[in-house]
């Protein structure tokens, strides 16, 4: 059985980079195989990981959408049409595979087409040890429970009060819609000034308390990675003595619950 990260979060806050520092994690800790979900329609989890994506499960969604119209698959099996598919939308790269989402859909029902690519992506996780899901700035994709089993969903929260504030606000928000998870955590990123005694990162912990999302800490504001941006350079290349890798590896290690216990902030 994989281990599912699913990161989410309004847009900007830096899903996607905490999405690729966990690939890379988990590729360079041999936890691999690795499958990484560009969830997000503005695809940008494939330059962050250094590849390129091309077509999308978008079109394997249209495909169960005409099949669910359509008795007759040509002879194929809609099942085996799906997932032959899906593999034609894989990208494989050095360590983990990278599938993209696409945009979301058009009128119409997909009612059909969304369980049916739910049991698609489900079987393409099952060959992977970890999994990690970039998701959109909304919750839809969680909703519509796209993968399965959710080890650890992960809000990335902005450094600012109304920054942790929106954070709060989607937790709400997903215990509303029913998302399920192992674990929940919540990350503050782009701190400033440290991130050990950081004031952003206690007031994190005081707006969760009383609730199950945890506080994994904070992530520095980093000079090498706002330049690596700039250039598009991927996560990869970026240095092993990075402190926003050297923290993210800590809450992966954490969360992976392989290493160290989970530390559990007490709820006032
Ligand atoms: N800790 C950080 N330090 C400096 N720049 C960061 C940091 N985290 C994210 N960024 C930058 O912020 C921008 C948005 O990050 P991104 O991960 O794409 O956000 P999201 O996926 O939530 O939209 C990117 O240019 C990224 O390089
Ligand atoms: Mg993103």
């Amino acid at each position: 059985m994989s281990w599912t990260l699913a990161i989410t979060g309004k847009g900007g806050v830096g899903k996607s980079t905490l999405a690729a520092l966990a690939v890379r994690w988990l590729v360079e800790r041999q936890r691999g195989p690795v499958l990484a979900v560009d969830a997000d329609p503005n695809t940008s989890l494939d330059a962050l990981l250094g590849v390129k994506a091309g077509c999308t499960v978008g079109g394997v969604r249209e495909e169960a959408k005409r099949l669910a119209q359509n008795d007759s698959a040509g002879g194929m099996g809609k099942q085996e049409l799906l997932d032959l598919k899906t593999q034609e939308a894989l990208i494989e790269a050095d360590g983990f595979d990278l599938i993209a989402m696409g945009r979301p859909e058009g009128p119409g029902c997909y009612c059909y087409a969304n369980n049916a690519l739910r049991a698609v992506l489900g079987r393409l996780a099952a060959h992977y040890a970890s999994v990690v899901i970039d998701n959109e700035a909304g919750l839809e994709n969680l909703s519509r429970r796209t993968v399965q089993k959710t080890d650890w969903l992960v809000f990335v929260a902005e450094p600012s009060l109304r920054g942790l504030t929106t954070a709060r606000k989607l937790y709400d928000l997903a215990l509303e819609m029913k998302i399920e998870a192992a674990a929940f955590g919540v990350v503050v990123n782009r701190v400033r000034g440290g991130t050990g005694a950081s004031p952003v990162v206690a007031r994190a912990r005081e707006l969760f308390a009383g609730t199950p999302v945890q506080c994994l800490g904070g992530l520095p504001e980093d000079a090498e990675l706002l330049a690596h941006s700039e250039t598009a350079e991927p996560i990869m290349s970026l240095s092993s003595s990075n402190p926003v890798w050297h923290e993210a590896g800590e809450m992966l290690r954490r969360m992976t619950g392989k290493e160290a216990p989970v530390p559990v902030f007490p709820n006032p």
